[in-house]
């Protein structure tokens, strides 16, 4: 498995390997472009064994991609002001304050998250499970003018913004799906486990 930075300068795109709670992650930049990393066994995988990330070095804008249980979990640096477009776009949406249970409790609020700063969603499209692209607002994108970042499923057309909400009008029913997971530190998070009460 690999880092992937496949554009620098604009998107800013990062894919990551999955590891274990026992395994090292990083995040990769052009300075480093490839780094190998011990990688879990196939049981560890199959057990749904949770995923710690290393989220020191993000960037707003940037996503990171990890694998947990078999499924693309995104995590993604939202700024202030991604964060205050968030409340402006509630009209357009399907289910604005997470109505239906996509999520943990934990992360039932306007941001969708434990840490406003940072949304990790399943990158799992709810209607027929195509994983969705990441349109960062400022990159070049179909969704027209006022698109204020987010993810597009191609498959079918349905729209996400940056909080994992489902646009009105497209096919997907709901909203992504937000994992358990928690924070050990101010840069790690562990995707598969709630936090402690
Ligand atoms: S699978 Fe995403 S819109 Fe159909």
């Amino acid at each position: 498995m690999s880092i992937e930075d496949v554009d620098t300068s604009k998107r800013r795109f990062l894919t990551i390997a999955a590891t274990s709670v026992v395994g090292a992650v990083g995040v990769g930049f052009a300075a480093v472009p490839f780094i190998s990393y011990w990688q879990p066994s196939a049981k560890v995988h199959a057990a749904g064994a949770p995923v710690e990330v290393d989220i020191g070095k993000l960037e707003y804008g940037q996503r990171i991609i990890v694998e947990w249980r078999g499924k693309p979990v995104w995590i993604v640096k939202r700024s202030k002001e991604t964060l205050s477009e968030l409340a402006g776009l509630k009209g357009a949406l399907r289910d604005p304050n997470s109505e239906v249970e996509q999520q943990p409790k934990y992360a039932k609020n306007e941001h969708r998250s434990i840490k406003p700063e940072y949304l990790v969603v399943v990158g799992i499209c709810t209607h027929l499970g195509c994983s969705p692209t990441y349109f960062p607002k400022n990159d070049p994108h179909p969704m027209g003018t006022d698109w204020k970042g987010g993810f597009f499923c191609p498959c079918h057309g349905s729209s996400f913004d940056l909080a994992g909400r489902v646009y009105q009008g497209v096919p997907a029913p709901t909203n992504l799906v937000v994992p358990p997971y928690t924070y050990l530190s101010d840069t790690r998070v562990l995707v598969g486990v709630d936090p402690k009460a």
